[in-house]
């Protein structure tokens, strides 16, 4: 084998990663990408993303994002990948953003979707009925009701598969990195600031696949089998006289009251009580079933139906060509911004490192200061309506 200097080269440096979108929504340009759907939802019900980098952003004044602006309002927005994705090559499919809920989220969807859209993918329409390959990312109703979403469309059963197991999100008012790779090797992660919070084979965590054993339908459980595991005691015996013994008795506690008049009242009787020696109707004692034999098991065979589906990773087999948002949020303020789709976990990292972990750490201190400030406000305001009141009575309210 001759050993070329392009070769040898190839071997050290690995391929350039793909990007096949990329948006920072730093100056208006983004307008041109993306597309409200007029057609999905009346005026009325359709919110209006606002272009802004927000109260507190690391970033500085130039560094925005798409915010939600309306309460109660649906919101949607696509935009064509630069480059199509397609799952027959066999590469990873890297899908990350932010998202910020500025406005301390009570109730609200935060995902993103990949969509196979297609040639004629109509962005006016686009809405919670387009078929998409991917849902992910943060979804929020109150505070049981906290989830990443991770759903895969399964072509094999043209159905949408959710994580069975739950994945948690960030509710704070911070920036937070959410990021999912899928790989043609049928293992996927999801990572929440670049901390993997979850791993594993798609058949392990999603329904790809049928259950590799059923319940064996030639067996059933055996007429004779004995699982009652007590039985009433056949030597028991009801005690003698056990039935005389009355539930009521007079109360031995109570006296005639000093004003009872016989002639007029009647004869005084004691009212009744609960009798403490009477235990009911006779039972027999309960004892171990000598011919106990255990809860019975259905035997298990292998599942002659299962297959193994190599292309349970392939979301987007006939090519995925959009992206978009569309959600419902009951409080409005969420930011998202610096999506990526990539075919490497590597890029998507670096990309990150110029982005949200450039502007995490200024947030937060910008956050930290906004928060003591409107904190001191508001006990100035205080103090200022109610010089004589005890200040402690007026704490609390952590709101902002
Ligand atoms: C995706 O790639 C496969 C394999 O290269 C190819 O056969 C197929 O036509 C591609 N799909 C589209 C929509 O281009
Ligand atoms: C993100 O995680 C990777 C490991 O998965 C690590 O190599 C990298 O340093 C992390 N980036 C930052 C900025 O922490």
């Amino acid at each position: 084998m001759k050993f070329t200097l392009a070769a040898f080269t190839a071997l050290l440096a690995p391929a350039a990663a793909e990007i096949y979108f990329k948006e920072q929504f730093n100056d208006d340009s983004w307008k041109e990408r993306w597309t409200v759907p007029s057609e999905w939802k009346s005026a009325s019900e359709l919110g209006e993303w606002s272009h802004t980098s927000g109260e507190f952003n690391g970033g500085g004044p130039d560094d925005k994002g798409i915010k939600t602006s309306q309460d109660a309002r649906f919101y949607g927005l696509s935009a064509p990948l630069s480059k199509p994705f397609n799952s027959s090559e066999k590469k990873d499919l890297v899908l990350q953003y932010t998202v910020k809920h500025e406005q301390k989220i009570d109730c609200g969807g935060a995902y993103l979707k990949l969509l196979p859209g297609g040639k004629n993918f109509d962005a006016s329409k686009f809405g919670g009925e387009t078929p998409y390959a991917i849902m992910f990312g943060p979804d929020i109703c109150g505070s049981s009701n906290k989830r990443t979403h991770v759903i895969l469309h399964s072509n094999k059963k043209d159905e949408n598969l959710l994580i069975k197991k739950n994945v948690n999100c960030e509710d704070n008012q911070l920036t937070h990195l959410y990021t999912l790779i899928i790989r043609p090797d049928n293992t996927f992660e999801v990572f929440v600031d670049n901390k993997s919070v979850r791993s594993g084979t798609l058949d392990d965590e999603f329904d790809f696949l049928p259950p590799k054993e059923i319940k064996d339908p030639d067996q059933s459980k055996p007429k004779d089998w004995v699982d009652e595991k007590k039985i009433p005691d056949p030597d028991d015996v009801k005690p003698e006289g056990y039935d005389d013994i009355p539930a009521e008795i007079p109360d031995p506690d109570a006296t005639k009251p000093d004003d009872w008049d016989d002639e007029d009242d009647g004869e005084w009787e004691p009212p009744m009580v609960d009798n403490p020696e009477y235990k009911g109707p006779w039972k027999p004692k309960m004892i171990d079933n000598p011919d106990y034999k255990g809860p019975w098991k259905h035997p298990m065979i292998p599942n002659p139906e299962y297959e193994y589906d190599e292309e349970m990773y392939a979301v987007c087999k006939d090519e995925c060509t959009h992206i978009g948002f569309e959600l419902w949020q009951v409080k409005s303020g969420t930011i998202f911004d610096d999506i990526i789709v990539t075919d490497s976990l590597e890029e998507a990292q670096k990309f990150a490192e110029e982005t949200f972990f450039k502007k995490k750490d200024v947030e937060k201190e910008l956050f930290d200061e906004a928060k003591k400030k409107k904190e001191e406000e508001e006990k100035a305001a205080r103090e200022a309506e109610m010089p004589d009141e005890d200040e402690e009575d007026f704490m609390g309210g952590d709101e902002f």
